[in-house]
């Protein structure tokens, strides 16, 4: 059996959600109409603390649309380096809503108030309005990191008296939360709007969702249909979000001691690697693309982000042979 740690994305429904996902009642969601839909909105706007919440098709479509929602063509966008709505959204941000992005450089991934001072220009007709700050937490090209929730606090304090919108990009964030022990809706004060990933951790085949204001949310809804992402009887998805919310972020904690055992028994082997707060595991080596064939070869996938660095994810379908397994592969290639 290939133990897959490419991902949390790469986990299949459970035959319990399948099972919820069959017996889900629908309608259609673009008339407002199906019932699973609107429950799953209205329990990610409770769990969040928010007024209004908005069922969209995947994490990269809930960036997209806050960041449209929050500027106008000609501002200027900041966000930690690493970022995913920078990095790995098809530059989205410039096509679709006509920004720049100001990009602020950390060794963790985890932004600073300090940082954002520094990057917010004097008002000069030649420099593009800063108008929003994005958010990544839990990071994950940052190794998983959780914020300190009195860094979200001083980050959404600054953001305001500069006078630039928040978004927090939480398709981690119930990582963050059994991670902290901070509940989502303490985690998401202060900001504007923040989205969450069913389809990672959480373990569901599809979908994330945006909350905050339930003005800024039908503005939302909006810009979701313009983007094509209005969808019918959606309610077989949201019907696996409200299983995910149900059975699997208390869970979350057994990926976290699956990742420090996977990290530890990387390291008795002799490689260098950064000690998971979260389910992500980057290990330093020096042909990283050699390395993830081997493993492959081994039965064990993840993925060479970079030249010297593999990234190892875990997750719903990984269990404790899987990481045994893993370690051991590690053991071989050390050999
Ligand atoms: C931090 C972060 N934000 C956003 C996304 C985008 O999610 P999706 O793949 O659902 O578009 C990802 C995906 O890995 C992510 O890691």
């Amino acid at each position: 059996m290939v133990v897959d740690l490419r991902s949390d994305t790469v986990t299949k429904p459970t035959a319990a959600m399948r099972h919820a996902m069959a017996h889900a009642e629908v309608g259609d969601d673009v008339f407002g109409d199906d019932p699973t839909v609107n429950a799953l909105e209205a329990k990610a706007a409770e769990l969040a603390g928010k007024e209004a919440a908005l069922f969209v098709t995947s994490g990269t479509m809930a960036n997209q649309i806050a960041i449209r929602l929050h500027t106008q063509p000609g501002d200027e966008i900041l966000m930690e380096a690493k970022a995913h709505p920078y990095n790995y959204e098809a530059g989205a941000a410039a096509a679709i809503s006509g920004v720049q992005t100001r990009l602020i450089v950390t060794e963790d991934g985890l932004l600073t108030a300090e940082h954002v001072r520094s990057a917010i220009r004097p008002e000069n007709v030649h420099f593009a309005p800063a108008t929003l700050l994005c958010v990544e937490d839990t990071t994950n090209r940052g190794g998983g990191g959780v914020y300190p929730k009195a860094r979200l606090a001083a980050l959404t304090a600054t953001a305001a008296e500069l006078g630039l919108k928040t978004h927090l990009d939480g398709a981690r964030v119930f990582n963050a939360v059994v991670a902290s022990g901070i509940a989502l809706h303490r985690r998401l004060e202060g900001f504007d709007t923040a989205c969450f990933c069913l389809s990672k951790g959480l373990g569901a085949p599809v979908g994330s969702l945006l909350v905050g204001s339930a003005a800024d949310m039908a503005r939302a809804r909006r810009i979701r249909k313009m983007m094509g992402g209005g969808m019918r009887q959606a309610g077989i998805l949201a019907a696996a979000g409200l299983y995910a919310l149900e059975h699997h972020v208390h869970r979350l904690a057994d990926d976290h001691r699956r990742a420090r055992m996977l990290a530890e028994g990387i390291e008795g082997h002799g490689f260098t690697v950064r000690a998971p707060e979260t389910n992500i595991v980057y290990v330093s080596l020096p042909n990283a693309a050699a390395a993830q064939e081997a493993l492959a070869e081994h039965g064990v996938r993840c993925i060479a982000v970079a030249a010297d660095s593999l990234r190892l994810v875990t997750h719903l379908d990984v269990d404790d042979g899987g990481i045994a397994r893993t370690i051991d592969a590690f053991g071989a290639l050390a050999r």
